[in-house]
C-alpha cells in the first residue's frame, strides 16, 4: 500500500475535502419527502461541480421522482467512452441520537470524514468528478471520452431509471459504466466487486380486533395481531436457517466447488469479521460459510416491526394491529417481481382464520455479476496495481445497485463496480464515514482506469 498520491491529488487535497464537506452538508434525503428541497439543491450543487471540473451540456434532468444530474466532455469520438454512474441521494440519519457528531455536519476525525453520505455515496461518486479535474489539468489529452450519470433515488429503490435509461438511450451511449458504490475486502487486500444482490421489499400488516383491547378483559379469547406476526415471520426460516417461501430457492444458480474454493480464499477474517461487530458467533444458513452467506446466497430479513404500546412504562393492551417490513436479498437467476409474488401468497397462506393479512410489494432489483474477462475489468485491475501496487482480488458483495442489471437489459452495457468502501465505514449506520486515504486514491484509481482503459485495445 503506497500512501503517496500524484502531486495534482496532494497540491489540492484540503480543497477537495473543503468541497466534499459542503456537499455532504446538504441533507438528500430521498425518502423522505421533507427533504424535496434538498435533494434538488444537492442536484444543482453536483451540476456546478460537474461544471467547475470541466464538464460540458450540464444538466439537472426531471424524472418521475428526484432529478438526474447529467453531464460529459466528449473530446474524441475514436476513443472509448466511459459513462460513470453514482448517486448524490443518501438514506435517512436514524437513529440521530446515536451519531457522535451530527449527521449533515461533517467532521475530519483520525483520517476519516464522518457524515451521512461520506462513503455511500457523495464521497465515492465526488471522486469521479475530482478524477475528471485532475484529468482536465494533466495537460494530455483525455484519454477517454466521459458521460455523467448522477441519481438522486438509489436509495429508494431507483424506480424511474428504467424509464429514463428508455427515453435517453442515445445520450447514454457508451462502452462501459464505471460505479463507485461498492467496497474494498480491506487497504490491505484491495478487491473488485463482482456482483451484487438484488432485492424484493415487501410490507405487511396483520390487523385483528377493530380496536385496541384490554388485554385482561379479552387476553387469550383473541387473537393478538403482534403474536401472529411473530409466529409468521419466525416461520420464514427453517432450523437451517433456510427461507421456507416455497420455490424461493428454484433459480438460485449454485456456485460450483471451484468458485466456493476460490472465494474461500479471500483473506476474510471471521474473528475479525465479529469482533468489529462485538458478537460472540455467527449466524445464517447451514453449510454456507460467514462470506458466502452475505455475499453469493439469497435471504430473508425484517428490517423494522412495530404495533402496540411503546412508550414510557408499561400499558396492558392487545393491538389492533402489527406491521414489518421485509427484505428478500436475491442471487442470480431470482426473478424480483416473481420472488414478490411467491413471498405473497406464502405469506397471505400462513395467516389464521382469526387475522387479516394485507402484503404489498414494495421496490425491488435484480441481481447481477460483472465479468473479470472483460477489457474494462483488466483496464480496473492494472489501475489497483498501479495505485494501491497490489492485483485486486475479485468479490462479490450484498449490497444492491438495481441500476446495473438495468444498464445490461436496457442499453446492452456491463458496468465496472470500481468501489472503495470499507465494512466499516457504517453505511446506512449511526456515524458513517469514509476514509481520506481511500477518498483520495480512489480518485487515482479512477484516473488511472480511463487511462488504461482508453489505452487498451477494446475487444
Ligand atoms: N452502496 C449501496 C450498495 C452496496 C453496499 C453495494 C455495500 C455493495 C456493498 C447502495 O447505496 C445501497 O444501499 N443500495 C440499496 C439498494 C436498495 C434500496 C434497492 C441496498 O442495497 O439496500
Ligand atoms: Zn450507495
Amino acid at each position: 500500500m503506497t500512501t503517496t498520491y500524484p502531486a495534482y491529488i496532494e497540491q489540492n487535497k484540503d480543497r477537495f475535502i473543503a468541497e466534499l464537506f459542503d456537499l455532504l452538508r446538504i441533507p438528500s434525503i430521498s425518502a423522505d419527502s421533507k427533504y424535496a428541497p434538498d435533494v434538488r439543491r444537492t442536484a444543482e450543487w453536483v451540476a456546478q461541480s460537474l461544471r467547475l471540473a470541466g464538464a460540458d451540456n450540464v444538466e439537472v434532468m426531471p424524472t418521475g421522482g428526484h432529478p438526474m444530474v447529467y453531464g460529459e466532455k466528449i473530446t474524441d469520438l475514436s476513443k472509448p467512452t466511459v459513462l460513470v454512474y453514482g448517486h448524490y441521494d443518501v438514506q435517512p440519519p436514524d437513529p440521530i441520537d446515536l451519531w457522535h457528531s451530527p449527521p449533515f455536519e461533517p467532521v475530519l476525525k483520525d483520517g476519516k470524514i464522518y457524515a451521512r453520505g461520506a462513503c455511500d455515496d457523495k464521497g465515492q461518486m465526488f471522486m469521479h468528478i475530482k478524477a475528471l479535474e485532475m484529468l482536465m489539468h494533466s495537460g494530455e489529452p483525455l484519454p477517454v471520452n466521459l458521460k455523467f450519470m448522477i441519481e438522486g433515488e438509489e436509495e429508494v429503490g431507483s424506480e424511474n431509471l428504467g424509464r429514463f435509461l428508455e427515453e435517453n438511450r442515445a445520450k447514454l451511449r457508451a462502452d462501459v459504466i464505471l460505479v463507485s458504490d461498492t467496497g474494498i475486502l480491506s487497504n490491505e487486500h484491495p478487491s473488485i466487486c463482482v456482483g451484487l444482490r438484488g432485492l424484493a421489499y415487501m410490507f405487511v400488516d396483520v390487523t385483528g380486533p377493530n380496536r385496541d383491547l384490554h388485554s385482561g378483559m379479552y387476553g387469550g379469547a383473541v387473537a393478538n395481531p403482534i403474536n401472529v406476526l411473530c409466529d409468521m415471520i419466525s416461520s420464514l426460516h427453517d432450523e437451517k436457517r433456510r427461507v421456507t417461501v416455497p420455490g424461493f430457492y428454484d433459480r438460485v444458480v449454485e456456485l460450483t466447488n471451484a468458485e466456493r474454493a476460490a472465494m474461500g480464499q479471500a483473506p476474510f477474517s471471521e474473528a475479525e469479521f465479529l469482533q468489529e461487530l462485538d458478537m460472540a458467533a455467527p449466524m445464517g444458513e447451514e453449510g454456507y460459510t460467514t462470506l458466502e452467506r452475505k455475499s453469493i446466497r439469497p435471504t430473508l430479513d425484517v428490517n423494522g416491526i412495530w404495533g402496540g404500546y411503546t412508550g414510557e412504562g408499561a400499558k396492558t393492551v392487545i393491538a389492533s394491529e402489527a406491521h414489518a417490513k421485509i427484505s428478500m436479498r436475491l442471487v442470480p437467476d431470482q426473478d424480483p417481481e416473481e420472488i414478490a409474488q411467491l413471498f405473497q401468497k406464502h405469506f397471505e397462506s400462513l395467516a389464521p382464520a382469526s387475522v387479516k393479512v394485507k402484503v404489498t410489494a414494495h421496490h425491488g432489483g435484480w441481481p447481477a455479476v460483472t465479468p473479470t474477462d472483460s477489457v474494462a475489468y483488466q483496464a480496473a485491475a492494472k489501475a489497483f496495481e498501479q495505485a494501491w501496487g497490489k492485483t485486486p482480488i475479485p468479490m462479490r458483495e450484498g449490497g444492491s445497485i438495481p441500476i446495473v442489471a438495468l444498464f445490461e437489459k436496457v442499453l446492452g452495457l456491463k458496468t465496472v463496480l470500481l468501489g472503495f468502501g470499507l465494512d466499516s465505514d457504517a453505511i446506512h449506520s449511526p456515524n458513517e464515514h469514509y476514509g481520506v486515504f481511500n477518498f483520495l486514491k480512489g480518485i487515482e484509481t479512477i484516473a488511472a482506469f480511463h487511462k488504461n482503459f482508453g489505452a487498451m485495445p477494446q475487444a
